[in-house]
């Protein structure tokens, strides 16, 4: 008997915790869509998972643009059924030097909000026809509170948080999964620019690992390590002088142009 393949669409494939989940998933039962920018680093992540006998499909994407993110995702569940989608694609930086500027802020909301939404809400019509499916959305510990070094990035994953519990609660009936993911220092591109000691950091692949283990047990957050988790939730019910005091001491987070 022939198996249906598992099909899973992924934004961010070409770098880090993306990249780590498109090779965990990498077997002769799965089809993988994989999104990003880069085609040469998609390319490598596709060349690894095609030694597992992968069916691979690059898409070149700005998540940015909504007519084209949609019209890709409109177009790939029109011919598959979509068992989940990560939305892993996101930027970061923050307030070292100076304020953030307004081309910043638009950059991270435009990647970590809209880039988001464009690639999640044209599934969930199919996802609701089909009675399945499940959604893996990306805030971070720097989403539970308002980051002094990083405040758009921290923004747009408090909102990706909120995001994800109110369309998990919606989406049930429906039996659409949302998962949470919450993490903390993943040792990826995105925090190789951070000059300042960053506790608890793991790997990209076992940050990819936690992940699908915590989707496999039905997990709707998935937050990691637990102890930093903890510890920013009871942070968050000090006194908003205390919050204020140990968040102005946070080390910053260079800009966009400092990061290159
Ligand atoms: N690393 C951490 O410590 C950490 C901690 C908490 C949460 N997270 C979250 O985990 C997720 C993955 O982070 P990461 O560390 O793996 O990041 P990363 O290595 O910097 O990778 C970011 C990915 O996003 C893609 N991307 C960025 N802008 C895009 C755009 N406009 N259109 C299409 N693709 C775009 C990049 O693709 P191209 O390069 O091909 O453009 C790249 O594949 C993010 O949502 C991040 O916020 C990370």
């Amino acid at each position: 008997m022939k198996l249906e393949k598992n099909t899973i669409i992924i934004t961010g494939a070409s770098s880090g915790i993306g990249r780590a989940i498109a090779k965990e998933y990498a077997s002769k039962n799965t089809r993988l869509f994989l999104f990003g920018r880069s085609k040469e680093r998609l390319e490598e992540v596709a060349n690894y998972c095609h030694q597992y006998d992968t069916e691979v499909n690059i898409i070149i994407c700005d998540l940015k643009d909504k007519i084209a993110t949609t019209a890709m995702i409109d177009s790939i569940s029109q011919q598959f059924k979509i068992d989940m989608i990560f939305a892993c694609a996101a930027v970061s930086a923050g307030t070292l030097k100076a304020p953030e500027t307004t081309h910043q802020v638009e950059e991270i909301f435009s990647t970590n909000l809209n880039g988001v939404l464009n690639s999640v809400l044209p599934l969930l019509p199919h996802m609701i026809t089909n009675n399945c499916g499940t959604i893996v959305l990306f805030s971070s510990m720097a989403g539970l509170i308002g980051l002094s070094s990083a405040p758009s990035y921290s923004a747009s994953k408090g909102a990706i948080k909120i995001l994800a519990e109110g369309l998990r609660a919606y989406l049930k009936k429906f039996n659409v999964k949302i998962c949470l993911v919450i993490p903390g220092y993943v040792d990826t591109p995105m925090t190789k620019v951070n000059n300042f000691p960053m506790p608890l950091m793991i790997s990209a692949d076992k940050a990819a690992k936690i992940i699908i283990d915590g989707i496999n047990k039905n997990k709707a957050i998935i937050a990691f390590p637990k102890s930093l988790y903890f510890i920013l939730k009871i942070v968050g019910l000090l006194p908003n002088q205390w919050i204020d005091f140990i968040n102005a001491k946070l080390p910053g987070k260079p800009a966009f142009h400092e990061q290159e």
